[in-house]
């Protein structure tokens, strides 16, 4: 098993600056997922570590040892690391027990030792009674499980993985990835894992890292990431679907006020842990559509006092998506657009005057990006 440490990694392509001066450090054993939208640089940064890219600055070491630091340069096949890409990568005229084989033959094992790690590694995979068949004549799922059991065969102390489940039907990725978890429980090894799958990177991970334009965002667990995200990139990429600006009017420790242009009443607000904001500060506010509830318009009932309150809002609905087992409602405070979800049945038409509930709590405070 290994640590890894990257330390100002920065990778161009001729004026293209992809990665810029990104540090990391992934414990033992840990499971850390490079999130991100396409094109933000996980690939590179996965594929510097693995050896198949030479960064233009920056230090890696694996295990103790740097493997690239200014003329040092450890070939891929010296790093001890297991690779798993979105396209399987396999021989598919070869045989399953042959493909897997590949990594020990390269590496010139003992027949023996050979034959008995394959097993072993197909045995993990679930795959040990289609050992002597073609890949090609494997599904998805069961291609990328040999693609799994072939960067395992080695026991290396490092895997890698770029996109793995991308491929397969969502059904087939929430058995693979429920599997990698079992996977990773079982054997321990150190992982970095790359997707722009917020899903994957939530159930997988010990800690998330969140990208954007080469560097990072955001570091922390799935839970700090889905529930305080530090600005509103990370806010976005995580799902929240409602963000609203406007200016602090009253803060304490746990709470801001916040008055948003359009909305009867300032709005009480959770502040993130990251930061501390003052009166007089333009904020974002984020908000999930599950956290924005309707009500029947009563005139009565609505909002009407200035003080802080998150409820009764006046609002009109202006778009509904049946989703099946929620509904998705688009309604108007003002000049304000927010996204509703709530289960079914459709209770509302557009059109229809509403009484709109943020739920309290939810409602976050974050940093423009
Ligand atoms: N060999 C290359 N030559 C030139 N530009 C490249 C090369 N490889 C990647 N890039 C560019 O570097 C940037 C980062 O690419 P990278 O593949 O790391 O993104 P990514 O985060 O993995 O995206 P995706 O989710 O689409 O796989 C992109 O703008 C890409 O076009
Ligand atoms: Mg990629």
């Amino acid at each position: 098993m290994a640590a890894v440490t990257i330390r100002g990694l920065t990778k161009r392509y001729g004026d293209n600056t992809v990665v810029e001066g990104l540090d990391l450090d992934i414990a033992d054993g840990e499971f850390l997922t490079l999130l991100g939208p396409s094109g933000c640089g996980k690939t590179t940064t996965l594929r510097c570590v693995a050896g198949l890219e030479k960064p233009d600055a920056g230090e890696i070491s694996i295990d103790g040892r740097v493997v690239v630091s200014g003329r040092t340069f450890v070939p891929p096949e010296k790093r001890d690391a297991g690779m798993v890409f979105q396209s399987y990568a396999l021989w598919p005229h070869m045989t399953v027990r042959s493909n897997v084989a590949y990594p020990l033959k390269m590496r010139r094992r003992p027949r023996a030792e050979i034959t008995s790690a394959v097993l072993e590694a197909l045995e993990m995979v679930g795959l040990d009674h289609l050992a002597d068949r073609s890949v090609g004549a494997l599904s998805g799922g069961q291609q990328q499980r040999v693609a799994l059991a072939r960067a395992l065969v080695a026991r290396p102390s490092l895997l890698l993985f770029d996109e793995p489940l991308s491929n397969l039907d969502a059904k087939l990725r929430a058995s693979m990835r429920t599997e990698l978890h079992a996977m990773h429980e079982r054997v321990g090894t150190t992982s970095i894992y790359v997707t722009h799958d917020q899903i994957e990177a939530l159930t997988l991970s010990d800690r998330i890292v969140v990208m954007q334009h080469g560097a990072i965002h955001q570091i922390g667990t799935p839970e700090e990431i889905y529930a305080d995200p530090v600005d509103r990139f990370v806010a976005d990429f995580v799902g929240f679907e409602n963000f609203l600006t406007g200016i602090v009017v009253d803060v304490d420790t746990w709470t801001s006020v916040v008055k948003v242009d359009g909305f009867p009443t300032a709005l009480l607000a959770r502040s993130s842990k990251h930061r501390t904001f003052d009166p007089g500060d333009d904020v974002t506010l984020a908000l999930r559509a599950n956290n924005v509830t309707l009500t029947d318009f009563n005139a009565a009932s609505a909002a009407t006092s200035t003080s802080a309150g998150t409820d009764g809002i006046p609002a009109t609905v202006t778009g509904v998506a049946y989703l099946g087992d929620q509904v998705e409602y688009q309604v108007k405070v003002g000049a304000h657009t927010l996204k509703s979800r709530m289960s079914s049945p459709v209770r509302w038409a557009e059109g229809d005057q509403v009484a709109v509930v943020l739920q309290q709590d939810s409602l976050l405070v974050v940093k423009e990006s």
